[in-house]
């Protein structure tokens, strides 16, 4: 492991609030403009030449496009792979004319997994498995430790840590239904020092926790940061993966290896 500094992407092009503020109202926008753009391509092609452009290029032109200009517009990369493959999602349903209930059950599956990310702009995605041991670098040893992983998806975390430290509690806290019943039955497996809710970390009190961890987006880290210093307690931990907060200096950055993101921890 290695002391590390990392940047994040940050700036945002949309105002602070509102419904023109969601990035899903940007990504509506680019996908038209990208349509608009591609449907120009197409008209001129059969003006000119006649119609030579193949509906897929024209497809492939419409969806990077969306990716260029979600990045161009400043947009968190996940967006830019949402971009990308929407429109031949689009596509893939109108001529595999799948069967309503087909979709359907892919959309509420969509809805369980993803929940409220047009609000928290924070979609699940796992961290990697080699940040398990820049935690337990840093996680001090006593028995009664309390750790929680705020936004913890499939429990990934606590439960593995959980394995190591047998003798100390994990908790984590998650808002989409999906990951956090997988989580729910996880904790059933590893004992009684592990459990999951299944609410909003802004419900919860985080003086509660010795150690509190969180991998959320850039988007959340601001107000995350006004929580951690109004609850935490003196002599706590605060850490985030991959993300830090702007303008507050971590007291740590720590790396298990060059290509991996950076693990934050700030000393409350
Ligand atoms: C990037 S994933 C991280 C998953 C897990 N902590 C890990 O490291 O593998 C972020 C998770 O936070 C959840 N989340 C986002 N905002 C939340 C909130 N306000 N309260 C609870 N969970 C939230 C998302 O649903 C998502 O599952």
């Amino acid at each position: 492991m290695e002391v590390a500094s990392s940047k994040t992407r940050k700036g945002k092009l949309l105002p602070d609030e509102g419904v023109f503020s969601s990035p899903v109202f940007l990504a509506l926008l680019i996908q038209l403009l990208a349509f608009g753009l591609s449907y120009l391509m197409y008209a001129t092609d059969r003006w000119q030449f006649g119609g030579t452009l193949s509906p897929y290029l024209l497809l492939i032109v419409h969806a990077s496009l969306a990716a260029v200009l979600s990045f161009l517009l400043r947009m968190s990369w996940w967006w830019w792979l949402i971009q990308f493959v929407f429109p031949f999602a689009v596509v893939a349903s109108l001529v595999f004319q799948l069967h309503p209930g087909v979709s359907l059950a892919i959309f509420v599956s969509m809805v369980l997994l993803f929940w409220s990310t047009y609000r928290t702009q924070v979609p699940y995605f796992p961290s990697k498995s080699s940040l398990l041991p820049c935690i337990l670098e840093q996680l001090p040893a006593h028995d009664d430790l309390s750790f929680i992983d705020v936004g913890s998806g499939f429990g990934g975390v606590s439960v593995s840590l959980a394995r190591l430290r047998p003798q100390q509690s994990f908790f984590g806290v998650e808002v989409a239904p999906f990951p956090w019943l997988v989580s729910w039955f996880r904790a059933k497996w590893a004992g009684p020092r592990v459990c999951f809710y299944l609410k909003d970390y802004l419900q919860l009190d985080f003086a509660e926790f010795d150690v509190v961890f969180a991998y959320l987006s850039p988007a959340a880290m601001p107000g995350l940061w006004e929580k951690v210093s109004a609850e935490m307690r003196p002599g706590t931990q605060f850490m985030s993966y991959e993300f830090t907060v702007p303008g507050i200096e971590a007291d740590l950055t720590i790396k298990s290896n060059a290509n991996d993101p950076v693990l934050y921890v700030w000393r409350i």
